[in-house]
């Protein structure tokens, strides 16, 4: 039997899957937790050490129970974080993750430097508090002597795949995370490198996701219990190779996924960034194809977050929930417990419930928050529509895609059919498919996507609760433009600043 390893490291821990190259069946799976730190507040680190331990730990566990010859790997993980190396490879720091917020005056000095026009135009994004040249900006200004160690800057995936490779590699879909990449010619712009007064030596070689990045050091095989020069696929960014897990890697196909964030996903066959900024265009880890991308940043974590205040179940909180009637009786739910990034790109907006009146329990409290955290995603769907992408099908994945009612939600606001695939286990398993392109085994990505397999089961849209829906959807909408001063002032207030 011949094996593909996808990994995936994330930003809870590092997850390994072992994949039977010919039929696409998960053979095993391991999984390793490691710590998150946040030494102030709004700062969000990681030790690259312990990204290191836990992926040697999961890929040789997985390796050994799926027996059989392990024939490519293929790495994703949590975008846009920042590994600082000096010239010997060492860790000069922490790393600064994806959900970090101290970057909002760098991010103000890099619209300023390059101008929000052709930052959008040359990178797909405006800069946003998370992205990584914020965070590199965010060293020269207040950590000069380590920024003067600086030799390397890697995304995290990347890191790990230096120290199974020794090479200094990404893929274009997580370099897009960057704000350094010009999207169009998915590679570092000069451009934007010269105006931030970045040296592009730091960066790293630029492959598209199914390329291999070089075989496996025989330093590691020992730790890891496999055989030297495996090769290692570029993969992409978590949401880039779950779309690959799901088969959305051609146009007219849109992934949903609700997790602790929600993601609506498009493939697009071209560069088309949204000029406002709103959706993130990205390269797709299928070569030359892009994707549009919208992150409500609390989806299931809204939810998590309502759990973990009350103290409830679960289960029970979904179950009494689904049989409150849609709109909750006149209440609405703003899901911006950590800002909010589509459609908003304001980490200062904040979350809320409208409309509570003495009827209402936490039954349709519960309710609201789901039926928000889908009005948030229907945003994203509005502006792909808006742009001209073509929305054929969407797929749902994420710990969303196990719920009939966060299912049932989304079909009805969406007014579209919800589809399912047979295999949902998210980046990893896009990961595996794109190592065994890297190894040889598939021609190409579509033809690794075509294992994966549309369930019979499609949750259709009921057309009365579509109707009461778009109604909420007005109200949903109109909020946050009538609530913004308020929000940030209570974000002020909150945080000491007056
Ligand atoms: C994508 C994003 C997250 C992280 C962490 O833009 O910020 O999905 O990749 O999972």
């Amino acid at each position: 039997m011949s094996i593909l390893l996808g990994l995936d490291v994330g930003t809870g821990g590092a997850r390994a899957l072992a994949v039977d190259a010919e039929s696409g069946e998960i053979v095993a799976e391991a999984s390793a937790e490691y710590p998150l730190h946040s030494p102030r507040p709004g700062w969000s680190e990681q030790n690259p050490e312990d990204w290191w331990r836990a992926s040697k730990e999961v890929l040789s566990r997985a390796a050994r129970e799926a027996g059989g010859k392990v024939a490519g790997i293929g790495l994703t993980g949590q975008m846009h974080g920042s590994v600082f190396l000096d010239s010997s490879d060492a860790v000069i720091r922490p790393a600064l993750l994806w959900n970090d917020q101290r970057t909002g005056e760098q991010c103000r000095k890099i619209t300023e430097s390059v101008g929000e026009e052709r930052l959008i135009s040359i990178s797909g994004n405006p800069a946003i508090t998370g992205f990584q040249a914020p965070k590199i900006i965010w060293l020269r200004d207040e950590e000069p002597k380590n920024y003067e160690k600086v030799s390397k800057i890697l995304l995290p995936k990347d890191y790990v795949r230096l120290r199974l490779t020794g090479e200094y590699a990404t893929d274009a879909s997580d370099a897009s995370g960057t704000l350094l990449l010009d999207i169009g010619e998915r590679d570092w712009s000069p451009e934007i490198l010269d105006s931030l007064e970045l040296p592009r030596e730091w960066m790293p070689e630029v492959y598209e996701g199914p390329e291999n990045t070089g075989g496996l050091r025989r330093e590691v095989t020992d730790e890891l219990g496999l055989s030297p020069g495996i090769p290692v696929a570029a993969g992409g960014g978590d949401n880039t190779a779950a779309a690959v897990g799901v088969g959305v890697v051609e146009a007219g196909l849109v992934s949903s996924s609700v997790g602790t964030s929600g993601v609506l996903f498009a493939h697009a066959d071209e560069f088309r960034p949204d000029p406002s900024g709103r959706l993130h265009a990205f390269c797709h880890a299928v070569p030359g194809a892009y994707h549009l991308m919208g992150v409500t940043l609390s989806a299931g974590g809204s939810l998590s977050w309502w759990r973990e205040a009350l103290g409830g179940d679960y289960d029970e909180l979904v179950e009494a929930a689904s049989q409150v009637e849609p709109g909750a009786e006149g209440l609405v739910f703003l899901p911006y417990l950590s800002g909010e990034r589509a459609p908003h790109l304001d980490p200062e907006a904040r979350g809320g419930f409208l409309g509570l009146t003495t009827r209402h329990g936490v039954a349709h409290m519960t309710r609201a928050l789901m039926e928000g955290v889908v009005f948030s995603l229907r945003d994203s769907l509005e502006i792909m529509r808006g742009l001209g992408v073509p929305v054929e099908q969407v797929r749902a994945t994420g710990g969303g895609a196990r719920s009939p009612l966060w299912r049932g939600l989304q079909a009805d606001v969406y007014d579209l059919p919800l589809h399912r695939t047979t295999t949902d286990e998210g980046p990893s398993y896009g990961a595996a498919l794109l190592g065994g392109v890297a190894a040889g085994v598939y021609g190409d990505v579509k033809e690794a996507s075509s294992l994966v397999e549309i369930r019979d089961e499609v949750t259709k849209p009921d057309p009365e609760r579509a109707k009461v829906y778009e109604a909420y959807y007005e109200v949903y909408r109109a909020l946050y433009p009538a609530q913004r001063d308020a929000m940030h002032r209570l974000s002020s207030l909150a945080a000491g600043r007056g």
